[in-house]
């Protein structure tokens, strides 16, 4: 089959690779219709090589069809309309009874110390092959795959797989009081969806980007904007918002890239030219997350507020304002989205003919499987419009 596949920094290319096939009894092979490009793929394409291996295969956002089941696989069965989350899960263990299916006992890598196995990403979430391909094997479908109705387009459902309840996380954890407001950092499609989450929920809904088709396109589902180029302090642009106090809560839909951290920066650029055998352990042990977002995050919150980290973040020794963060009394709360646990509250949402959540105005490219080099260049560069990308093997 084709698939995208790692190479190097900015380097993915679409290969042919074996086909997967079941391995285990509870497995499934979905053929797969369509395939999201995520931020969480942008840091493998920027800084994350020292983690992965030429030709890992990517993407862990997928939509399809059910081609094949193993015989412990009751819940769907070939033919079956799903939509797979980006963790893989078994839905039995202690963490999964909670349902903190971020955190699988039975998929976590042991190995690395790290919760539940990711598809497509990196050796210290269990390198299992991604979903940029024409076919997925599913490991745990006795549990994973979502069942959708057949008829709509692929985009209502497919950002079930990741930016939806990711999203429906950042907002529940961001601990929003009645009638309250939250700040966002970054409107890529995390940021995006956490605001009109928020905004469908009856917040007030305040967004900081520096993108201006990102700052539009939340303009346009009722988010007031702070555009970061030319926002100067933009801390003290919220507070000036937020009567001198702050927004009652921030969300962080950024993560280690953010922009503004030069130090940081140089780090990460250094660790991607170090050959693996050095890099490695420089990227797990330094402080190379770039914190320019996060801090403005903690400086836009009221005191007593809550601040919800969705973007991811990787270093070890990274230098946080511990006087600040104790003397406002803040709260954070973090960690790779639970995806099956808020399928419940997203469903009736998707399903709705009105979208509430705009779900078809989302998706602003949709390019074939052999495109993905060019696709992925795009939406690092935030060319051409790029929020959101769709692959179509
Ligand atoms: N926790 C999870 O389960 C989970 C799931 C999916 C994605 N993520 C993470 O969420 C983050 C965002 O992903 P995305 O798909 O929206 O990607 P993205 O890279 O397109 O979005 C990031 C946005 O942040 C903006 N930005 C950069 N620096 C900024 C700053 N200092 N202030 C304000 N805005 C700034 C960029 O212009 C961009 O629009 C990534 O870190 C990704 O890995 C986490
Ligand atoms: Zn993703
Ligand atoms: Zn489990």
């Amino acid at each position: 089959m084709k698939a995208v596949t790692w190479h190097g920094r900015r380097d993915v290319r679409v290969e042919q690779v074996s086909d997967p096939a079941l391995k285990e009894p509870n497995d499934a092979i979905i053929k797969i219709t369509s395939s999201g490009i995520c931020g969480s793929d942008l840091h493998l394409y920027e800084v994350l090589g020292p983690f992965m291996n030429e030709g890992d295969v990517l993407g862990h956002e997928p939509i399809g069809i059910v081609e094949e089941v193993g015989p412990e696989v009751k819940q769907i069965k070939p033919g079956d309309r799903v939509v797979v989350p980006f963790n893989i899960a078994c839905g039995h263990c202690h963490t999964c009874d909670q349902g903190l299916y971020a955190q699988c006992e039975t998929t976590q890598v042991r190995e690395h110390g790290k919760g539940a196995a990711l598809y497509g990403y990196t050796k210290l979430y269990g390198e299992v092959p991604g979903a940029q391909a024409e076919y997925l094997r599913v490991p745990q479908a006795q549990f994973g795959p979502i069942k959708v109705p057949e008829g709509p387009p692929d985009e209502r459902f497919v950002y079930l797989s990741d930016v939806l309840p990711t999203a429906w996380q950042a907002v529940e954890y961001a601990d929003i009081p009645p009638g309250g407001s939250v700040v966002i950092f970054g409107l890529g499609p995390i940021g995006q969806m956490s605001a009109r989450i928020a905004r469908h929920r009856g917040f007030r809904v305040i967004g900081v980007d520096g993108v201006p088709d990102r700052l539009e396109m939340a303009k346009r589902h009722g988010v007031e904007v702070v555009d970061a180029r030319n926002a100067g302090n933009v801390p003290e642009a919220i507070l000036t918002l937020t009567n001198g106090r702050g927004a009652d809560s921030a969300i962080d839909a950024v993560g280690m890239e953010a922009h503004g951290s030069p130090v940081a920066k140089f780090t990460q650029a250094m660790a991607g030219i170090l050959p693996d055998r050095v890099a490695e352990p420089l990227m797990s042990t330094a402080g190379i997350d770039r914190l320019n977002a996060l801090n403005q995050a903690f400086d836009s919150v009221r005191r007593g507020g809550t601040v919800s980290i969705i973007g991811v973040y990787g270093g070890m020794t990274d230098p946080m304002p511990m006087f600040k963060l104790f003397d406002k009394g803040l709260t954070l709360r973090m960690g790779q989205a639970h995806v099956r646990r808020w399928i419940d509250d997203l469903m009736p949402l998707v399903t709705d003919d009105a979208d509430p959540l705009g779900v078809l105005d989302f998706t602003t490219h949709r390019v074939p499987l052999e495109q993905a080099p060019h696709a992925y260049e795009m939406f690092q560069k935030k060319h051409d419009g790029a929020v959101k990308v769709l692959l179509s093997p």
